[in-house]
């Protein structure tokens, strides 16, 4: 017989086959330590409230500590999968039951399990998203790092749009480029854990609050609340903070899987621009010659099949009426799905962005090939007086020649170029670090620019907060 928290109306046993359905259990038991310190809080909640006696409040405190022990050694999980639990916050009420004698059966007054899901989820959304906001610093800082080292090199490369070759790039630049959504994600999910951290559900009981004098001020400040929550109503059935985790996750992981696929592309031959350290790749069972690179790849799924998640996760609530309903059950069980796996995903990336060798060799030889320096040429007609229309013309024009003669732009070109436009002798660069030191724009690639927004990257980065002990 499953231990279940209700019943006294009914007459007969619940049909094991639709309990079984709708237990959480599984999904739910990376929630346990959160639902034991939500008990803790609720213990303080009750006390405060004069509802139950200080030896009550030990009792049950000392329980919660035993039972916080077995989460950690997982034989609590064995406890609750033995009862055939409906969800976590069950099993443990029915393990303090069993542990704190006649106080146990406390435990659960003037609480819901709606304010208790409530509440643990946030605290399990503060934890992941700080969590995330780490991760995605870890990862921005690597790269940071990776474009300081490349801009004392001054590694260069072709800069692609629609996979063409377009302009010449520093590699520091691309990199410093890389790293920029992840501390929009750090600040994302930092947040996401300050939402998360604000009203306190507890105490909210089922959806109207409660007739018992619960100490809700006590709860949310023992769990780190700014204070209780303005509406139980509101408090029981939102999944805000839950929902903006999960697109913190997703968002994160999609512009990982950007640069997987821009890693996948370049470790091709046919690029041949970075090397895969051979623990983060993968070889063939056939071909004995292969190098693949499944962890980019597998970043690239994990993002698409969690964006798919998120969708479902969001559409359990298209218009469920604004209290509990059980589908919310399904929303927090994707939101966890979605989370750990992101977590994970993004632990994959950080270790395979460790093991990248580039090849400089080969990024330069392609830097200039596709005429990348034309628009600076262009410009340097546009410098001299003639419209940016012709000058974007005759460009084109001396393009398709050199094309046709097989040879890249050279000074020649420029001088007939000026002749053409009646501008005088112009000068333009001819070669790719020629073309990156022109730049003039804040922002761009010149070394100089790229250099502050290195100092710029990593002043953000050094005033992002410390790891949670
Ligand atoms: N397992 C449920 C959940 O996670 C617990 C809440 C059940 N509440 C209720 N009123 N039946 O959402």
């Amino acid at each position: 017989m499953p231990a279940l928290q209700w019943g006294g109306r009914f007459t007969r046993v619940p049909d094991g086959e639709l309990l079984a359905f709708g237990s959480s259990l599984e999904e739910d038991l990376v929630l346990a330590p959160f639902d034991v310190a939500c008990s803790f809080a609720h213990v303080e909640t009750l006390l405060g409230g004069g509802i139950i006696t200080s030896a009550e409040a030990t009792a049950l405190s000392a329980a919660l500590r035993l039972v916080d022990d077995e989460i950690a050694s997982g034989t609590f999980a064995v406890y609750a999968r033995e009862r055939c639990a409906e969800d976590v916050h069950g099993a443990i009420d029915a393990r303090v039951r069993e542990l704190a004698g006649a106080a146990g059966q406390s435990l659960h007054a003037g609480r819901s399990r709606n304010d208790q899901v409530a509440t643990t989820l946030l605290l399990y959304v503060r934890d992941r998203a700080l969590r995330g906001e780490l991760r995605s610093r870890d990862i921005a800082a690597t790269l940071v790092a990776r474009a300081r080292e490349e801009l004392d090199a001054g590694t260069l490369l072709a800069g692609c749009t629609h996979r063409q070759p377009a302009q010449p790039v520093l590699l520091a630049f691309v990199l410093a480029a890389w790293s920029e959504p992840f501390l929009r994600s750090m600040h994302r999910f930092a947040a996401v854990a300050q939402t998360a951290s604000a009203a306190c559900p507890l105490g909210s009981g089922a959806l109207a609050g409660s007739t018992l004098p619960l100490d809700r001020e006590r709860g949310a400040r023992v769990l780190g609340f700014t204070g209780p929550s303005r509406n139980a109503l509101d408090a029981i059935g939102s999944r805000d903070a839950a929902l903006d985790l999960a697109h913190g996750s997703v968002r994160v992981l999609i512009d990982a899987s950007r640069i997987a696929e821009e890693l996948i592309a370049w470790s091709t031959p046919a690029y041949g621009y970075v090397c895969l350290d051979d623990g983060a790749a993968t070889g063939s069972s056939l071909m004995p010659q292969k190098r693949n690179p499944d962890p980019l790849e597998l970043v690239r799924a994990h993002a698409a099949k969690l964006l798919g998640g998120y969708t479902g996760a969001m559409a359990t609530l298209c218009g469920l009426a604004p209290s509990y309903q059980r589908d919310l059950q399904e929303t927090k069980a994707q939101v966890i799905a979605i989370v750990e796996d992101a977590l994970a995903t993004l632990d994959a990336f950080a270790r395979t962005l460790q093991g990248i060798a580039f090849v400089p060799e080969r990024m330069e030889q392609g830097a200039l090939e596709g005429y990348t320096i034309a628009t600076d040429v262009a410009d340097a007609l546009i410098a001299a007086g003639t419209s940016a229309r012709a000058a974007h013309a005759m460009v084109g024009a001396a393009v398709a020649r050199a094309e046709r003669e097989r040879r890249a732009l050279d000074e020649g070109d420029l001088a007939s170029l000026a002749d053409q436009a009646g501008t005088g002798e112009i000068r333009a660069p001819l070669d790719a670090r020629a073309s990156v030191l022109a730049k003039r724009t804040r922002g761009s690639t010149a070394p100089d620019d790229v250099r502050e927004q290195i100092v710029s990257l990593e002043s953000e980065l050094a005033s992002a907060p410390e790891a949670p002990a």
